[in-house]
């Protein structure tokens, strides 16, 4: 087999065989294809697109790229719940112990965050002590006695992915569909649940910009899951504001503990109930409106965070801090951002207050930078609300105070204010299954 003919077959709008993508995924894992033509092949399939079983073959060879996790030791229904991507999405800290007080087994390996969105491993780390690593041995035993750990990925997950992604990242070929579902779903694979459900943001802060292309991406992985044997679901969610008011590390695990109180955003709230509920309901524990019932049950009779209290002190985590969360550590410096201008709030760039919250040293431009934890960015007015000269649109916080005016041109620039009520976009616009 050569790599030129496998290029040459995808520009001329051909369908590979199982057998040329595996070649082709086998040559990425070991260096044999040089990087020119791995990238001409994904700038082919940018162009050309790929069948479903195409992407369901490249998928599949993804996953089978490098190691995989043996979840047959853990006792019960393993579910997991996978977002791609936002700004302000602390639902993993909230809809996994609600799952998991009802004695479904949740085995979460989760990722850090890049560039303007969060991730769930760094929002853990802000919790004093807290190990994100254990051993294979540790972790098992860890969720078949309480029903839940969260780590970050040790594993050589889908190798392969990595290396496309990176040449994706500058050959200008990572918003293709199939490209991104095998990349998302390789990784997911690789770790061995029973039931997954996805959460594809949709809007300006997600990677997807439009309801349409979410649903199309959000199909196709819900087949491939369902190829590999995997109970799916995924909700088209809204990420053209924030999720909830609070962005930064400890700042949404503060959040994410007043949502398990019963007392968090509306917004964050809802989103967190239909997943948690679309997690018990592939779980088999009822209908999805049966399981949101059961969802908030956990939240109202403490159960839920019970959960996360005994997962905290289980993974060596301070968890006086979930019980009273004024023990966090507080940012040295805030500065108020205030509104010069009276309108409507009609739109925001979500993207671009990720990148504010970054700036002001929540998140990390390159992998080896390090998390300021306290950071963030508290919001007062989301999209819709009325704002008056002098209102106070957000709080900065920071431990570093030359980095507030960067960030507040940055949340200004990104903030919408007219004399136009904006329409009342749905938090869930879909579901697939
Ligand atoms: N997230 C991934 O893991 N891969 C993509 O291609 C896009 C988003």
């Amino acid at each position: 087999m050569r790599m030129y003919d496998i290029i040459k077959k995808k520009r001329d709008g051909g369908e590979l065989t199982t057998d040329e993508i595996n070649y082709f995924i086998g040559g990425v894992t070991d260096g044999s294809i040089p990087d020119y033509q791995i990238s001409a092949l994904c700038m082919a399939i940018y162009f050309r697109g790929m069948t479903p079983r195409e992407t369901c073959d490249l998928t599949f060879a993804v996953r089978d790229s490098g190691e995989r996790v043996d979840f047959s030791s853990i006792n019960g229904i393993r579910v997991d719940k996978h977002s791609t991507g936002g700004v302000g999405d602390k639902t993993s800290l909230v809809v996994a112990p609600i799952v998991a007080s009802f004695g479904i087994k949740v085995a979460k390996m989760s990722g850090r965050g890049l560039g303007h969105t969060g991730g769930t491993v760094d929002k853990l780390e802000a919790i004093e002590g807290f190990r994100t690593t254990l051993s294979d041995a540790e972790f098992i035993a860890q969720v078949n006695k309480i029903g839940l750990a969260i780590v970050g990925q040790s594993k050589q997950f889908a190798p392969a992915d990595k290396k496309l992604y990176a040449l994706r990242d500058v050959t200008a070929t990572v918003d293709s569909m199939p490209l991104i579902a095998a990349s998302i779903m390789g990784k997911k694979l690789a770790a061995d649940d029973d039931c997954i459900v996805l959460d594809v943001k949709t809007g300006s802060g997600s990677f997807m910009k439009t309801v349409e292309e979410s649903r199309e991406l959000a199909r196709l992985m819900v087949d491939i899951g369902k190829n590999a044997g995997k109970k799916m679901v995924a909700l088209i969610t809204n990420m053209d504001r924030p999720l909830g008011n609070a962005i930064g590390n400890s700042l949404e695990v503060i959040e994410a503990v007043e949502t398990l109180h019963g007392c968090g955003p509306a917004d964050l709230t809802e989103v967190c109930i239909t997943l948690a509920g679309y997690m018990l309901s592939l779980s088999g524990k009822g209908t999805p409106e049966e399981c949101e019932t059961l969802a908030k049950q956990a939240i109202s009779d403490g159960s839920a965070l019970n959960k996360l209290i005994e997962t905290v002190k289980a993974q060596g985590g301070g968890s006086k801090l979930i019980q009273n969360t004024d023990n966090f550590a507080k940012a040295e410096y805030s500065r108020p951002v205030i509104s010069a201008v009276e309108g409507y709030i009609e739109r925001v760039d979500t993207e671009a207050y990720g990148l504010a919250s970054l700036a002001l040293g929540a998140g990390r431009n390159k992998v080896e930078d390090k998390i300021d934890y306290s950071a963030g960015i508290i919001l007062n007015k989301k999209t819709g609300d009325y704002v008056h000269k002098g209102d106070k649109l957000a709080v900065l916080y920071s431990n570093n105070p030359s980095t507030f005016a960067a960030a507040e041109e940055k949340l200004l620039a990104a903030t919408k204010i007219s004399g136009t009520e904006p329409k009342n976009e749905p938090l869930i616009y879909d579901v697939i299954k």
